[in-house]
């Protein structure tokens, strides 16, 4: 038996292909073109057997506006790109391409047969805060407008949808804005056809929370929200309860303190039944406010025990999810350190003290981009098969307000900055600099990013990593160490 099931196994693992999940990297459709589906939802359509991803479509020329885009995928790694699902319209009332189309979700509606979808409506001012209706026959749309509401009588913000796995009954999830009279999130039962909002369920009152999702596991369920700190990402909490009723827990915050949850925010959960493993995803958004549509995703696993009524989102570079069986697995990598003597510096840059960092060394000064570290003696796969290398880094810049002096803690009157970018050179080839953005962490926290590059098949490769112009400065960020991933295999 176990010869004939083992080729079957096989068989069915390499059908289904195997392409890793890199959190926070550049992600592109089966076109080649960067994927775009910001603050999206994913629905796992039985019909199609496919997963399906709606999200904002933000482009260079177009970063508002853009509408709802779709995107379908087998294997929630490869993605194929199925134009918009909701086009804005010129002139409408409420989706021409000057109003806000935020945060879709779509749902199958049993009595009406039909896909709707339901999102954040609003004009460019926020000052309607109404909850969008679309509809479409076929999952992949288009999607005909059917109104925008105020969801029982209240005002609506960023928005999500869940659906009980127990009852099948579907609910709206929303804060109700910034004023003083709003500042709750809601869960509000919609009616059977999920045409229309029934009652609210609860009410989280006073948090000022936003991005609200909910995952639900065999007895409990967990409602994560994003603090309000615009495009900058914060501390996510979650909630737990038995019932959507509650009573519901204090919140608490889901991944370690001070990594702004790695750099993202909130607003799905994706719950895979494999044949061997649930899993639980967290699939959150990177913000960019400065290229928002270079915005990227941060898609994580979730350890939820529900015995200690605990949720984690782990941080892993690359791994490798088979969504039949529910199992994944991070990929290994080779670690280069910054305080090796492979790692030397130039220019400005330099080593310097830090306890916080690998070997109690970190690489900083990385100031224009003659002033470089340079990994040396890295092994690469081949230059056919690109491989994901992660960089280490801390950027200390903190997240300021510009427009309200001594309104953060981290900064009195600083610019608002996002990232730092460096630049990142293989094998000397400065036809191809890459460039490798570097959010914001934390003084002393150290997270990674990754690019995927071509590294000659030996130990003779370099990686030189420099600084480049972000708009505000020519800094790259202090370099703890760099990952470098082997190439994604066909099949498993
Ligand atoms: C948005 O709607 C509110 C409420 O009707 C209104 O006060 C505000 O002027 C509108 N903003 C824009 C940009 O039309
Ligand atoms: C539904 O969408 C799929 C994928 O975009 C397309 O191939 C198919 O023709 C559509 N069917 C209908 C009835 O519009
Ligand atoms: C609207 O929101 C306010 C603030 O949370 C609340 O006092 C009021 O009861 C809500 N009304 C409805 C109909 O949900
Ligand atoms: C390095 O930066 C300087 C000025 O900051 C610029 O003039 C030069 O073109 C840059 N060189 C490369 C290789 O990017
Ligand atoms: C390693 O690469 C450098 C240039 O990047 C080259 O000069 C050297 O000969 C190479 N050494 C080996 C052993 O391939």
């Amino acid at each position: 038996m176990r010869g004939p099931r083992l080729l079957t196994t096989l068989l069915l693992a390499a059908l289904a292909g195997a392409k890793y999940i890199v959190p926070g990297g550049r992600w592109y459709d089966t076109d080649g073109n960067l994927i775009s589906a910001h603050a999206g939802g994913i629905v796992a359509d039985k019909e199609s057997d496919k997963f399906w991803w709606f999200g904002e479509y933000k482009t260079e020329s177009h970063p508002e506006g853009g509408g709802v885009s779709v995107y379908s995928s087998s294997d929630l790694a490869t993605w194929e790109y199925h134009g918009l699902a909701l086009a804005p319209i010129e002139g409408h009332e409420i989706i021409s391409p000057r109003h806000i189309i935020q945060r879709p979700k779509v749902v199958y509606s049993k009595a009406s047969n039909e896909y709707h979808m339901w999102w954040h409506a609003d004009n460019s001012s926020y000052g309607l805060l109404l909850q969008g209706f679309a509809r479409s026959p076929n999952i992949s749309g288009p999607y005909e407008f059917v109104s925008a509401t105020a969801p029982l009588g209240n005002w609506s913000q960023d928005f999500g949808l869940f659906t009980d796995r127990n009852t099948g009954k579907s609910y709206a999830l929303y804060s109700n804005g910034d004023r003083a009279e709003g500042r709750d999130v809601y869960i509000s039962s919609y009616n059977d056809g999920v045409s229309a909002l029934d009652s609210v369920v609860y009410r989280f009152n006073k948090f000022d929370l936003e991005a609200p999702t909910i995952v639900q596991t065999d007895r409990s369920y967990y409602a994560l929200m994003s603090h309000k700190t615009g495009y900058r990402p914060n501390n996510v909490v979650a909630f737990r309860a038995d019932s959507l009723e509650g009573p519901w827990s204090q919140p608490f915050m889901v991944a370690p303190p001070n990594t702004r949850t790695f750099n993202s925010q909130s607003g799905f959960t994706l719950r895979i039944d494999g044949t061997k493993k649930t899993t639980y995803l967290y699939i959150g958004d990177q913000w960019d406010s400065n290229s928002i549509w270079e915005s990227r995703y941060i898609w994580l696993p979730m350890t939820i025990d529900d015995n200690k009524r605990t949720l984690q989102l782990e941080w892993h570079d690359v791994y490798d999810l088979d969504v039949k069986t529910g199992e994944w697995a991070p990929v290994r990598g080779t670690t280069y350190y910054a305080a090796s003597n492979h790692a030397r510096t130039s220019g400005t840059a330099f080593k310097q003290e830090a306890n916080f960092a690998s070997y109690g060394t970190i690489a900083t000064g990385i100031y224009g981009n003659d002033s470089t570290v340079t990994f040396e003696g890295v092994e690469g796969a081949g230059e056919a098969q690109p491989q994901w290398v992660s960089f280490y880094y801390q950027n200390t810049d903190d997240m300021g307000f510009g427009d309200q002096p001594g309104g953060t803690p981290d900064r009195i009157g600083g610019a608002w900055q996002l990232r730092r970018i460096a630049s990142v050179v293989v094998n000397g080839d400065v036809e191809n600099v890459q460039t490798l953005y570097q959010r914001d962490t934390h003084k002393g926290v150290i997270l990674s990013t990754p690019l995927l590059l071509r590294l000659r098949k030996g130990h003779n490769n370099t990686i030189a990593v420099g600084g480049l112009y972000n708009g505000f400065d020519v800094k790259g960020a202090d370099l703890d160490r760099i990952v470098v991933y082997p190439p994604e295999r066909e099949g498993r």
